[in-house]
């Protein structure tokens, strides 16, 4: 059955994967972004609407998410990463970026959206894109990881008090997926993925209402293990990790 799908972050990496994907599949896709040129491109897909908006401007959000036809799937993945290089001078500016982007805009695309999700003849789908960097600390990531550590937790307590009104939560913890995102990375990235590979997996995940989609197991497991280490032992591998 075609189902309408809002992917947030579509005009590049998972987004635009996520897009073409659904798209592809026959299903009506609302792609958000800020780049006008990128969604254009999106736009000449069969079956995609393009909507520009910066989701950290609210009344832009506001406006352009007003009257939607009624949404089956929403998926907020748009955000950004930077890290903190010195967190003994602790940029404060650098962290409110990347909250603001990550995590607080999250809260004015949810009071639009939420009310607009078709909730008459199935169950909605409010899929969170975190990160699977929320689940141990990793240097440099404090922003970063702080941003998606919220997001984790504002998945899992959404998915207690949204389904008595018929909306299931997902939340997506992917590994190290290649993008405009991670590109910037100077460090190796163990188990790294192509966005189509990714966006494969969280379509999978999302059909199956899964409550986590974390991939790829090799690094979840990995990640799980590492958590179970002391505090000490984590923040020596991590240390030595950074001077390689
Ligand atoms: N890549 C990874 O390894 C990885 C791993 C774990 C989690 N994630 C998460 O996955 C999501 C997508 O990441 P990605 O790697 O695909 O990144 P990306 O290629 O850099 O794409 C980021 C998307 O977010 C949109 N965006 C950024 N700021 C925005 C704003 N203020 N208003 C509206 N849209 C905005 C961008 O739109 P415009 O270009 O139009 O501005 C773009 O479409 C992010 O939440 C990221 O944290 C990524």
């Amino acid at each position: 059955m075609s189902k309408r799908v809002l992917i947030t972050g579509a005009t590049s990496g998972i987004g635009k994967s996520l897009a073409e994907l659904y798209a592809g599949r026959g299903h009506s896709v609302y792609a958000c972004g800020r780049n006008q040129e990128k969604l254009n491109e999106l736009a000449q897909h069969g079956g995609i609407e393009a909507l520009q908006f910066d989701q950290l401007n609210t009344s832009e959000v506001k406006s352009v998410l007003a009257n939607l036809d009624p949404i089956d799937i929403a998926i907020l993945n748009a955000g950004d990463c930077e890290y903190i290089d010195d967190a003994l001078n602790f940029d404060a500016d650098l962290f409110k970026r990347v909250i603001d982007i990550n995590l607080t805009s999250v809260g004015s695309l949810l009071q639009q959206i939420l009310p607009q999700l078709n909730r008459e003849t199935d169950t909605a789908q409010l899929v969170l894109v975190g990160s699977s960097a929320s689940m141990v600390p990793f240097t440099r990531a404090q922003a970063y990881g702080a941003s998606k550590a919220g997001i984790a937790y504002l998945a899992d307590s959404l998915y207690i008090d949204l389904q008595p009104h018929n909306i299931d939560v997902s939340l997506v913890l992917p590994g190290f997926i290649k993008t405009p995102l991670t590109d910037k990375n100077d460090f190796s990235m163990p188990f790294l993925m192509t966005s189509d590979e990714a966006a494969e997996r969280i379509y999978q995940g999302i059909e199956k209402r899964q409550r986590h989609i974390a991939f790829p197991k090799r690094l979840i497991w990995s990640l799980r293990v590492a958590k179970c280490l002391p505090a000490k032992w984590w923040r020596k591998i991590m240390l030595n990790s950074d001077q390689n």
